[in-house]
């Protein structure tokens, strides 16, 4: 698990002793067991607390563990919290097929980070989220002061990002993915495909393009 979660967590208010960070080791490649996970969740329970958000990581900064999602899902399922897939650091090496099967159960997800500034050779700071039901993060986080107002907004023509998260103005980096003009012909295969996979992410992403 990252720092910035233990960060982000004390800014929405959850005490640190409520904080759970869980022992991994050797015999997982550090990864963190469902096992673990269920247990932790079965105790807090049982003292009166209510389990609100599982963030597993797919490639940590510091070993590159990667966790099982698929089982971590179902605990997630199973005590209605939010799971959150932090593949902020190794997240574009799934871009290669051979790599896709560490995505397994990532549709238990309820929220998925990456960052391409880490291996696509982009300019920081860019962030891909992607989140199973945008309507969550709006419910929480939309507000509407005078200045705000537009007509766009008001009929549905854009979609307000400044209803996803906490800032208000802030640029959309959709268009730094690297441009689809490549010439591939003096490469090898493997770099082809790569390449012929990040242009396809920014035909996705330009779809999103306001
Ligand atoms: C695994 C992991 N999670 C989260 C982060 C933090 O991402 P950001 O800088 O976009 O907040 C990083 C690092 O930079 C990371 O490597």
């Amino acid at each position: 698990m990252h720092s910035t979660f233990q960060k982000v967590s004390k800014i929405v208010g959850i005490k640190p002793s409520n904080f759970r960070p869980l022992p991994t080791s050797d015999a997982t490649g550090f990864a963190l067991s469902p096992n673990v996970v269920h247990m932790a969740m079965k105790d807090d329970v049982a003292s009166g607390l209510v389990p609100t958000y599982l963030c597993a990581t797919m490639g940590t900064t510091g070993c590159c563990a990667v966790d099982p999602i698929e089982g971590l899902g179902l605990v997630a399922k199973e005590y209605g919290v939010w799971l959150h897939v932090d593949t902020a650091y190794a997240g574009s090496a799934y871009i290669r097929p051979k790599f896709r099967h560490y995505l397994d159960g990532v549709e238990l997800a309820n929220s998925v980070s990456f960052n391409p500034h880490e291996w696509v050779l982009t300019n920081m700071d860019y962030c891909c989220l992607w989140v199973k039901s945008p309507s969550s993060l709006q419910d929480s986080l939309s507000n509407n002061a005078e200045f705000l107002s537009n007509n766009a907004s008001e009929t549905k023509g854009v979609i307000d990002y400044k209803d996803w998260h906490v800032a208000l103005s802030r640029r959309f980096r959709a268009d730094q993915t690297p441009s689809a003009g490549c010439d591939c012909s003096n490469k090898t295969d493997e770099t082809t495909s790569i390449y012929r996979e990040l242009c396809k992410l920014r035909f996705v992403l330009n779809l999103y393009l306001p």
